[in-house]
């Protein structure tokens, strides 16, 4: 990773604002004092801004489980910002990956892995995402093969085909790869359904679990592992 991205991901502001740090104060890589920016640094390499190690910690990747009522935006607007609920020393790290409603539940990634959380975010790699819906209306199973085309989803966009699964009369799992603003909304409004509860319990290979409400965790390294993997990064891109 570049010094200047390492700075900025440790709390010293913009790319540019680190720059700055770098002009201003004592920046050390292994005990020499450096000033070129893109430098670029190790997992090993210790990092000192005027006398004060900076915790070199590889990329951080975790998840939260969304609560109702919180915004996917970097700060407070009509709602608070998802972000309250991340601990400080990682809030200025990590970016969201995609965003939840304010009144959809369940899992959002969140890193500092600027590749992966575009990689992530990108129809491109078609990432799966599978959401539990509770409609106002009874299930038709015709549905079923309904959501399985594309599907007009107004505003000139048409949604590629997805997969829902009837739980019972009033909840589905419903599975896309693209991940359009609304998208699963959208989906049932094209057949006359309010979505009256929204919760994504899955993204690509990392699901849910039990995580409770406003409860976070980071990955396992096996899960940071298997994200790089589907979105065709090698562990090496990190460094
Ligand atoms: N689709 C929606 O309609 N809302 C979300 O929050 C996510 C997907």
């Amino acid at each position: 990773m570049r010094l200047d991205r390492f700075l900025s991901n440790s709390g010293y502001g913009s790319r540019r604002a680190s720059k700055k740090v770098l002009r201003n104060f004592s920046v050390k890589v292994n005990g020499v004092v450096v000033s070129d920016y893109a430098m670029q640094i190790k997992g090993t390499d210790k990092i000192e801004v005027d006398g004060k190690v900076i915790p070199n910690l590889p990329y951080v990747t975790m998840i939260i489980n969304k609560p109702s009522g919180y915004m996917c935006s970097m700060k407070d607007e009509n709602y608070p910002s998802v972000m309250n609920l991340i601990p400080e020393e990682y809030r200025k790290r990590v970016r969201m990956v995609g965003r939840l409603d304010q009144d959809t539940t369940g899992l959002l990634i969140l890193t500092d892995n600027g590749v992966l959380n575009a990689r992530l975010a990108h129809p491109k790699h078609q990432v799966e995402k599978t959401y539990l819906a509770k409609v106002n209306h009874i299930l038709r199973p015709t549905l079923v093969d309904l959501f399985n085309q594309e599907i007009d989803i107004g505003r000139g966009e048409i949604a590629k085909p997805a997969k829902l699964e009837i739980i019972d009369e009033y909840h589905a799992y419903v599975t896309v790869h693209e991940g359009k603003y609304h998208e699963i909304k959208r989906l049932f409004g094209h057949f006359s359904y309010d979505v009256v509860e929204l919760k994504r319990v899955s993204f690509g290979t990392i699901t849910l679990g039990d995580l409770k409400e406003g409860e976070i965790r980071l990955l396992s390294e096996e899960e940071y592992e298997s994200l790089l993997q589907i979105t065709g990064m090698k562990r090496i891109e990190q460094l």
